[in-house]
């Protein structure tokens, strides 16, 4: 018979390891966080360096971190974050796919070169980090994989072109992820935020379009990342076992108007 699943609110990913991509700052680092409290050792994966210190900082918390600075466009740089996450952590049962870029232009303006780096970084990063990870995911008693889409996933935005296109495009990999995968004990699952005031957030929405897009959230706010950490953590806990091919909107009301 089933084991009653842990459905409450602390320690709810004790005895797990996460890896979550882009975690040197914004909503990865905000995420990275929320899973290590929840009780799950954590790598973290960046472009950038400084994923170094974000994870000497959990580590002097008390938390179980690796780090690991590498380009996620690059599949064997995927493969061996992977690797050196189950060397270094001993398996791997989460993967957060929160590595994002955005590349502002009217659609007849958008370069070749913004189009790819978009859709390397949002779309084909994903499906090479599940593919590299989907043996140790299926090895972990609750394999979870959760993308990190955008409510742009779901509504045009003016001068996200290539934005918008990969973040529908990861809502199908999770749709396909979910049901090939669920046989092998993995759920796959998105969530989907509106602006969130981080760097990435602040190339589009800084200052006076940033107020007009407010004006149109009825919650009448930005999201924080503390609150996609939040949901990224439900998704990846016992409590959403259940929980398959579902794409998460974290938007204050926004995409249903
Ligand atoms: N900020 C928002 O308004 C917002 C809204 C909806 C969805 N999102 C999504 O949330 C995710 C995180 O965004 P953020 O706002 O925290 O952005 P951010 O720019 O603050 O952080 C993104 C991180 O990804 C890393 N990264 C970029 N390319 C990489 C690569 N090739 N290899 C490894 N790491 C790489 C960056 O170095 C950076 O640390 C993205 O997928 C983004 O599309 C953001």
């Amino acid at each position: 018979m089933m084991s009653t699943p842990n459905t409450s609110a602390s320690n709810r990913l004790d005895g797990r390891v996460a890896l979550v991509t882009g975690a040197a700052r914004g909503i990865g680092a905000a995420i990275a966080r929320a899973l290590a409290v929840e009780g799950a050792a954590i790598a973290l994966v960046d472009l950038l360096d400084d994923v170094h210190d974000v994870a000497r900082e959990l580590a002097s918390e008390g938390y179980r971190t690796h780090a690991v600075a590498a380009d996620i466009t690059d599949p064997a740089a995927c493969a061996d974050a992977v690797a050196s996450t189950v060397d270094a952590l001993g398996r791997l049962d989460i993967l957060v796919n929160n590595a994002g870029v955005v590349r502002l232009a009217p659609a007849e303006a958008l370069s070749d070169e913004d189009w790819d780096l978009t859709m390397d970084v949002n779309l084909r990063a994903p499906f090479l980090m599940a593919r590299a990870a989907f043996g140790h995911l299926s090895r972990s008693p609750a394999g979870r994989i959760v993308n990190v889409a955008s409510q742009a996933a779901v509504v045009g935005i003016d001068q996200h072109v290539a934005y918008c296109t990969s973040k529908a495009g990861i809502i199908g990999l999770t749709n396909v992820l979910a049901i090939e995968w669920a046989q092998h004990g993995i759920t796959c699952n998105a969530v989907g935020p509106t602006v969130v005031l981080t760097d990435l957030g602040k190339q589009a929405w800084a200052g006076e379009k940033g107020e007009a897009m407010k004006a149109k959230i009825p919650v009448g706010r930005f999201a924080l990342p503390e609150e996609v950490a939040a949901s990224v953590v439900f998704l990846a806990s016992d409590a959403a076992a259940m929980i398959n091919g579902h794409h998460l909107i974290i938007d204050g009301g926004f995409v249903i108007q």
